[in-house]
């Protein structure tokens, strides 16, 4: 079952201090933990999280192999996997040498508590891909703790409803991170209590789970139909920001037909030629689709000017913080009105953020902040890919969410680029 392998393997290293991106020669990972498994990478993605290493933020002295989202195929197994391996995870009895397969980008053990009850990114053996203490998905050949209960294997979703053997391959890569990471974005916005009287008309708190013995009923709601009308922002449309608001509008569309509500969404980000991404995305779901809701990509100046005009200066309803800075965690405290909802999926680093407890106090805002527990978002992110394969099917198009697929050796290059914002999502093929 666990056939060896020996031998070396090409990977792209990062060097400290910072912006040091090098491809190097390295061993093949082997298995040293019964429930590992090694893969042959396919595709492995470029992220903005590999810019906070790249930039030098995240204080690290050591070299290693870069990158957190892979896909790619089971090459072997440790001994954990045998047909009798029950009371573990699924995998651990059913996956096979051969079996293709993506990672969610952090280790993710499937039987503790965390996981068990879906907030997944903090499994007690969590450990992210691509840092000093896990050699990342940007190589040939990966090692993947946990597998039986990290993995997911694409093999035993090619069937309906959720039938991955029709999509295009690259398109799988964004599972590992970038789209379930915006369809948490979303979700943690939707679903939040704050935003409940304008999803059910009812007034805070009856909006929401109030435990039994506390009826509301006979109570009339003076919720009016314009208190229903939803605003909200995205603030930074990088590949990140973008799966984001593609989430968000999917989800839009369903509330507004199932309860009735209306939605404007301002998508916001300085870089012009995200923007122009982000419009192309837009137009092509809008042409499709046929959106009811307003949507406006923007500037930052322009998007605190139009949210002040869509909300008699009262702010959204929610914001998406999808950057990563003090900039943006600033913008989004402006953007939200009383009583909203920020959720940041940015990669926050050391500075202490910039508000005081008395602005906290000043609007009753709600902060959702960290990493996406992929596991627990993959299934909604899974019909999204499915349904969106016009954004996420395609590369290098207008509207591809994915602007190419380079090898090892641009690397460095590459990186530079994605850095200083002139490309969108690469992908890189470790055997071109
Ligand atoms: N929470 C998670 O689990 C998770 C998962 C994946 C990525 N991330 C994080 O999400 C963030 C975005 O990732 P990405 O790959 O899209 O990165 P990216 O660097 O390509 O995109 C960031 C975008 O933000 C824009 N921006 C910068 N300052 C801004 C401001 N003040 N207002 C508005 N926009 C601003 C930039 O122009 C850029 O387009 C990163 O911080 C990344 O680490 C988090
Ligand atoms: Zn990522
Ligand atoms: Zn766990």
């Amino acid at each position: 079952m666990a056939a060896a392998l020996s031998g070396s393997q090409r990977a792209i290293l990062w060097y400290p201090p910072a912006y040091d991106i090098r491809v190097e020669t390295v061993p093949i990972p082997q298995i040293i933990d019964p429930d590992d498994a090694i893969v042959k990478i396919k595709l492995a993605g470029l992220c903005g999280s590999d810019l906070h290493i790249y930039r030098g933020h995240e204080d690290i002295d050591k070299p290693f192999i870069c990158g957190h989202e892979l896909i790619g195929e089971v090459v072997a197994l440790g001994s954990s996997f045998h047909p009798n391996a029950t009371g573990r995870p699924e995998l651990y009895s059913t996956l096979q040498v051969g079996d293709k397969i993506v990672s969610p980008f952090t280790v993710t053990c499937g039987e503790c508590h965390f996981c068990r009850v879906g907030s997944t990114s903090r499994c007690i053996h969590s450990s992210l891909f691509g840092t000093p203490s896990l050699p990342g998905g940007q190589e040939q050949y990966a090692r993947i703790p946990k597998a039986g209960g990290t993995l997911y294997n694409l093999n035993a979703l090619s069937s309906a409803p959720l039938d991955v053997s029709k999509v295009a391959e690259s398109s799988l890569l964004l599972l590992a991170d970038i789209l379930p990471t915006g369809v948490f974005a979303a979700l943690q916005v939707l679903q939040h209590p704050k935003l409940s009287p304008m999803l059910t008309g009812l007034p805070y708190p009856w909006s929401s789970n109030i435990p039994s013995g506390y009826d509301c009923a006979g109570m009339s709601s003076a919720v009016r139909d314009d208190d229903r009308n939803i605003t909200i922002a995205v603030v930074g449309l990088g590949p990140v920001g973008v799966c984001a608001t593609v989430s968000l509008l999917d989800m839009l569309a369903s509330l507004q037909k199932e309860r009735g509500i209306t939605y404007r969404v301002v998508a916001i980000d300085p870089n012009e030629s995200r923007r122009t991404k982000m419009q192309a995305v837009h137009t092509a779901i809008d042409a499709k689709d046929k959106l009811s809701g307003e949507v406006v990509v923007t500037s930052i100046e322009e998007g605190k000017r139009i949210v002040a005009e869509w909300t008699d200066n009262a702010g959204c309803n929610a914001v998406l913080e999808v950057v990563g800075n003090n900039s943006a965690l600033t913008l989004s405290y402006e953007l939200v009105c009383p009583f909203g909802v920020i959720s940041s999926v940015g990669v926050h680093q050391e500075p202490p953020l910039p508000f005081t407890g008395r602005e906290m106090y000043a609007k009753n805002v709600s902060f959702d902040f960290g990493r996406c527990p992929v596991r627990a978002m993959f299934p909604i992110a899974l019909e999204i890919l499915l349904r969106r394969q016009d954004v996420f099917g395609t590369v290098g198009e207008t509207t591809s969410l994915i602007d190419k697929i380079v090898g090892l050796d641009q690397a460095a290059e590459t990186y530079e680029m994605f850095d200083k914002g002139k490309c969108g999502k690469v992908l890189f093929d470790p055997w071109l």
